[in-house]
């Protein structure tokens, strides 16, 4: 059973925004928190109930915003202080909650805490940074090279574990702890309702056994962040790359108050051999992982992430689905997946509208500092060509096109140049085409949402499986207080689905034609049913 608590969070449905890409209110050509607010009726619509926004603090943009150089101050591309307070209002007033993106584990090279501790080896913010006189190991950046920059000022070496210009923040010293409660303090005074907190698992280093995170300090630390809040009400969720239960534990029991949740990414590698090299796959391998993980959420009484997309990872449909003549099929198909499962479902912006990848000819189209600092290594090893292949199908840059409300210049996002070029299909799917075609993926997320909001059954109820594992399919129960639904999801080839009959009331379904319950399910047919 479900606690208390977890009742309360398991309602939310959360809009991810990535604001640099979603809508431009004032004409730069990039998007802003003024923006956002002008689509809150958009979303309200949709039916989400809460809203992710990725960083908007001020940052000179290596990483676009996870490079912070003020926590208590706005970018000024994004606009004021005064813009998120009312966003926040305004967001409350549709009963929508405000998730902030918490960067944690490293600073931009700009801040003042950094620009001080490079000063010299004895001052108030020496030792907020890691600083050896030689690398301490081999640790390599994500984002390509050497985890390690010589800085000539202090004519020592510091760590970043992402761009050069984001240094790690020494959380080792109590300092650190201190700044970033007084962080997490001045958000939730301004009344945010949570935060997404960036690589959390990274704030405790494990030097001794040569990881940069995970070290022994960090329930401590995540606890020292949050604990001191009222953790019932504040919605915390982790990006954290814990493996197994056991971690998931460590950092979701509600009795520890560290975090809410974690993001588990067991499945974000389905349909691709490593970031930027793709595989064949079947849908099969993430009905497997989610199978295993609501039976362990379930047993321990632990809220599950349901998300398929993010600001980091090319779009799930393009590698998953078929992104062309089933587009809408597969976009449908993969959120009735994870939407009608026990969990908190994360939307990211475009999903609504079935986003697929772009494709570029050359590299002057990209933008990520990872996609062009690896364009660089790849090209080393593999000649160009072979190097763009592997950024088009890995970039960042494919979840970071602006949202394309509509087919018009500049995709209505802007009135002006957009920082990043389009999404090369943005003609062919955006928000405007979508709503006006009989099979619009956007109607179909609104049903779905509204369904799983009005639903017992899917929000808390009991999950039993239905299909083999060799079934080319899906199919589960979501029971509560004696009703049950039905989800049937169909993967790539058609299937003769029988299941133990039992009357059921088609409540959706992504082929307009679908009546019975065993019957022929098409390509990535999905149904769901419940109880007459
Ligand atoms: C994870 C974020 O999601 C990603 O966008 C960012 O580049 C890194 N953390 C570094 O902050």
């Amino acid at each position: 059973m479900l606690s208390e608590k977890y009742k309360q969070f398991a309602q939310m449905i959360v809009y991810q925004i990535y604001p640099r890409s979603f809508n431009d209110s004032n004409g730069d050509g990039i998007g802003d928190i003024r923006g956002i607010i002008e689509k809150l009726e958009y979303l309200n619509e949709l039916g989400i109930n809460a809203i992710w926004i990725c960083p908007c603090y001020k940052s000179p943009n290596d990483d676009n915003g996870y490079d912070i150089s003020d926590y208590y101050d706005i970018m000024d591309e994004f606009g004021t202080l005064d813009d998120i307070k009312e966003l926040i209002s305004e967001a409350h007033r549709r009963e929508i909650k405000i998730i902030m993106d918490l960067v944690p584990n490293h600073t931009s090279t700009q801040h003042k805490w950094f620009i001080e501790s490079k000063k010299s080896k004895d001052n108030y913010y020496s030792d907020f940074y890691y600083w050896f006189d030689e690398p301490a190991n081999d640790w390599k950046s994500e984002f390509g090279g050497s985890a390690w920059e010589y800085c000539a000022e202090r004519n020592q070496y510091y760590l970043h574990s992402y761009a050069v210009s984001q240094a790690d923040l020494n959380w080792d010293n109590p300092k650190v702890v201190e700044e970033m409660q007084k962080v997490v303090d001045y958000w939730t005074a301004l009344g945010v309702d949570g935060f997404r907190c960036d690589v959390i698992d990274q704030i405790s280093k494990d030097f001794e056994n040569g990881r940069n995170c995970f070290g022994p300090n960090l329930h401590k630390y995540i606890n020292a962040l949050f604990g001191r809040h009222e953790t019932e009400k504040l919605f915390t969720v982790g990006e954290c790359w814990a493996e197994d239960i056991e971690e998931f534990c460590r950092h979701a029991k509600e009795e520890r108050k560290e975090l809410t949740t974690l993001f588990q990414f067991d499945h974000i590698d389905c349909g691709r051999e490593s970031k930027f090299v793709p595989k064949n796959d079947s849908l099969k391998s993430v009905r497997d992982i989610l199978i295993k993980w609501q039976k362990l959420c379930y047993d321990n009484d632990l809220l599950y992430t349901l998300f398929s997309d993010n600001h980091d990872h090319s779009p799930f449909i393009s590698r998953i689905g078929n992104d062309r003549e089933l587009r809408y099929e597969s976009a449908c198909l993969i959120a009735t997946m994870f939407y009608t499962l026990r969990g908190i479902p994360f939307i990211y912006q475009g999903q609504e509208i079935g986003t697929a990848s772009s494709h570029y000819d050359s590299i002057d189209h990209f933008r990520d500092v990872e996609s062009l600092n690896l364009y660089k290594i790849f090209s080393e090893q593999y000649g160009e060509e072979k190097a763009l292949e592997m950024i088009n199908f890995g970039s960042r840059d494919n979840e970071r096109h602006p949202f394309s409300w509509n087919g018009g210049k500049y995709a209505g996002f802007s009135t002006a140049e957009p920082w990043i070029p389009l999404n090369s299909r943005f003609n062919e799917i955006n928000l405007e085409r979508d709503m006006l075609s009989q099979k619009s993926v956007f109607k179909y997320y609104k049903d779905l949402i509204a369904l799983r909001k009005n639903s017992p059954e899917i929000l808390f109820g009991d999950f039993e499986v239905l299909s083999k594992p060799q079934d080319n399919y899906f199919a589960f129960t979501r029971t509560y207080e004696g009703k049950t639904v039905t989800v049937i999801c169909n993967f790539e080839r058609p299937s003769q689905i029988a299941l133990p009959s039992r009357e059921g009331k088609l409540l959706l379904g992504n082929y307009s034609d679908r009546k019975g319950f065993s019957e022929l399910f098409r390509p990535y047919e999905a149904a769901v049913y419940g109880d007459i």
